[in-house]
């Protein structure tokens, strides 16, 4: 079965005592037990619930593996597999550019009970390698990253990881299971953001954690009911029903960041466009080995000034200022004060992260509108400048 067909079919029967074609939402918390513990295969929402297994089964099959576990958010997913594996006196390898909340989550909750963070660029293969020691229980990666959309050649990444007996998470929300399947490069755990493109509409916050192993697996499908970080069956129906539409939104997706990338780049106030489609992009050859598309973002950093940033940020037609990504609508972010904040300005300004950096998720709106509205803004921006200068010549 390929992708489309797996969004729209792969189990998801129609309602077996209807015949409904699609499935209805099993809001329910609980489930009537015929003897005490004799039930349906269903007895409390939190521990299984109908809409929820559903949605586990198709991404499972997205991603071309047995397991899936939902999650509340992505974070909370993130959580999950980091309770199951890092314990205090291991050490955890993460790339230059993570997402900030990840970023968070290891250096704020995980850290303080005594796990050690290693944060380098790991395109650095010897880096890598006086790195791994007995310690290292995971090797973390996101490729595409957020924000600067750099690329990882995982295959790689996850054989040097295995050699020293680490596990290998991806985060594949970027780059989505339509463009990359990360089990296929060695992953042994994939995590994913659902918010985002899964789901595709900015309506709801969601997570997955996927895996090859039931053995890997089960630590996570544990803490999953022992914690209780799962999402409400209406959620998992929506994302259901968004994922339907998920080839037909992500070729737009990238069809459109390829045009913005295109439109922006060699012009005179943007610095650095990063977009794994570019030629130029440092990781463009291991994207076209490892994808098989260069995914639906775009960042930019502006040859301005970050007061020029916020003006540019805040005043697009189409693109809403927000946090998030993957939806049909298109947004605009602003890393350093936005999704990358919880990074302290001295470590962003280590990792490379400029404050002048935008991030773009264009939607699903027509390409020739997106472009217009971003090269309007920069328009703008020269106008401006050029109205300060006359200005202060004229004061002078
Ligand atoms: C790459 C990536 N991973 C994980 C997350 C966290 O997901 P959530 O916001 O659903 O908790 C995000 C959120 O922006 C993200 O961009």
């Amino acid at each position: 079965m390929k992708f489309a067909t797996k969004t729209i079919h792969a189990a998801q029967p129609a309602e077996p005592e209807t015949g409904a074609l699609i499935a209805p939402i099993c809001q329910t918390s609980t489930y009537e037990q015929e003897a005490p513990g004799c039930d349906k295969g269903f007895n409390y929402s939190r521990t299984n619930n109908p809409t929820r297994e559903r949605l586990e089964h198709v991404l499972a099959e997205l991603e071309g593996v047995a397991h899936a576990a939902l999650f509340a958010s992505g974070l909370a997913a993130e959580n999950a597999v980091l309770q199951a594996y890092l314990r205090p006196g291991d050490e955890i390898i993460i790339p230059l550019d993570v997402y900030g909340g990840t970023y968070r989550i290891l250096n704020r909750v995980f850290q303080p009970i005594g796990a050690t963070i290693r944060q380098f660029d790991l395109a650095d293969a010897t880096a890598l390698e006086s790195a791994l020691n007995a310690r290292t229980r995971i090797v973390w990666l996101e490729s595409p990253t957020n924000p600067r959309l750099l690329v990882y050649d995982i295959a790689a990444i996850a054989a040097r990881a295995h050699a020293h007996g680490a596990l290998v998470v991806v985060d594949n929300t970027f780059a989505t299971p339509y463009f990359q399947q990360p089990f296929t490069l060695g992953a042994d755990l994939v995590v994913h953001s659902v918010t985002k493109y899964l789901a595709g509409h900015s309506d709801l916050i969601q997570g997955a954690v996927l895996a090859r192993d039931a053995a890997v697996f089960e630590p996570v499908k544990f803490l999953q009911n022992a914690t209780g970080a799962v999402p409400g069956p209406f959620d998992c129906w929506l994302t259901l029903r968004g994922l339907k539409t998920m080839e037909l939104r992500m070729i737009r997706h990238a069809e459109n960041a390829a045009a913005i990338a295109e439109a922006l780049d060699g012009h005179p106030l943007v610095r650095r466009v990063y977009f794994p489609g570019l030629a130029s992009h440092p990781g463009h050859e291991i994207a076209r080995r490892q994808m098989t598309g260069f995914g639906g973002m775009v960042s930019f950093e502006l040859d301005g000034t970050v007061e020029e940033v916020a003006a540019f940020a805040s005043s697009r037609r189409y693109f809403t200022l927000g946090e998030s990504l993957g939806g049909v609508k298109a947004l605009i972010c602003h890393p350093a004060t936005m999704t990358h904040a919880s990074i302290p300005a001295e470590a962003r300004a280590e990792l490379g992260l400029s404050d002048t950096l935008i991030r773009l998720s264009p939607g699903c709106e027509n390409s020739a509108d997106l472009v217009e509205d971003l090269l309007a803004g920069l328009a703008q921006l020269e106008a401006a400048r050029g109205q300060t200068k006359a200005v202060a010549t004229h004061a002078g």
